[in-house]
């Protein structure tokens, strides 16, 4: 029998990838969630969850915008809950690392779910050429505070890979996953890094928390996007993230995907190019 599975998230960064390894596996039946799909899924409408539900047996839970924001717990308690009466037989969920508002969700899936795994990730590479940190390296100048932090970079290509993985195998139920990438690296040097491999003049300024903070508000940056991107940067980027794991290896059988590596292969599509 086909597995049923529900990929949230389906046009974002990871959702997007998961599906894609999904569509053409002739052992599963895919339903893509977004707010604009024919079955329409929307976080903010628990009106739309019990119709995307129907008929599924395992599910990609992709929560938006953060499993920090103070909603988040209720919305995972309500659709966890839901999924469970209406069939569904395992729930993945990607988790932030280090982020203990996301492990209270994380415990949520686990009291909830007949079976699951939790995927956690640190900040994913694709950041830089798919989501906020694009439009300043475009720019050529990329201000940001905690230059001192050191970050694991996790590609979002290796997430999808063990997200895939735990949908298809129950040899991954009950597990929880650290996912990071092979190396710590700072801001500055993966700025300097995406600016070698295209071929591009990219600064680096390092800023205060408080000055970063107030250069959004004169961008006109929404309050909310503000809260959690403070909370991250004064949470998260705190230090206790900074170490590597295996787990990337550990499930797969193959090393963790490097930033440079990334970055080459990113370069070479040419989205770091502000002419195009
Ligand atoms: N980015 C990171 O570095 C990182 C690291 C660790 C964990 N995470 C976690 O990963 C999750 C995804 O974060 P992300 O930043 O990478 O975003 P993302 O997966 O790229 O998400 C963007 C997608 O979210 C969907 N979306 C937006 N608002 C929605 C809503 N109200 N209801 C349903 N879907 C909605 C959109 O799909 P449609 O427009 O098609 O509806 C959009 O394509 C978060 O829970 C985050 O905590 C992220």
């Amino acid at each position: 029998m086909k597995k049923k599975i529900l990929v949230l998230g389906s046009t974002g960064k990871t959702g997007r990838r998961v599906a894609a390894r999904l569509e053409n596996n002739t052992e599963v039946k895919l339903r893509l969630g977004s707010r604009n799909e024919k079955i329409p899924f929307d976080w903010e409408k628990p009106e739309t969850w019990q119709n995307v539900l129907k008929d599924i047996d395992t599910v990609y839970i992709t929560f938006q915008p953060d499993l920090a924001v103070p909603f988040a717990a209720e919305a995972i308690e309500n659709f966890t809950q839901l999924a469970t009466k209406a069939g569904v037989q395992k729930i993945v969920l990607l988790s932030g690392r280090g982020e203990k508002e996301a492990q209270v969700c994380e415990e949520t899936v686990k009291k909830n779910a007949k079976n699951w795994t939790i995927v956690r990730a640190s900040w994913f590479n694709q950041n830089f050429s798919e989501s906020f940190f694009l439009d300043p390296i475009l720019y050529g100048i990329v201000a940001l505070p905690r230059a001192e932090a050191l970050e694991p970079f996790t590609d979002a290509d290796d997430i999808a890979d063990v997200v895939t993985a735990a949908l298809l195998d129950e040899i991954h139920n009950g597990k929880t996953y650290d996912l990071t990438g092979p190396r710590l690296l700072t801001f500055k040097d993966a700025v300097n890094e995406i600016a070698n491999a295209s071929g591009r003049n990219i600064s680096f300024q390092s800023l205060s928390l408080e000055e970063y903070v107030q250069m959004l508000k004169e961008y006109q940056i929404p309050d909310d996007h503000i809260w959690l991107v403070n909370y991250l940067f004064e949470q998260v980027l705190d230090g206790r993230n900074s170490s590597v794991t295996s787990d990337i290896e550990k499930v797969l059988g193959r090393k963790a995907k490097d930033f440079s590596v990334y970055a080459k292969e990113t370069a070479k599509t040419g989205i770091w190019n502000p002419e195009n």
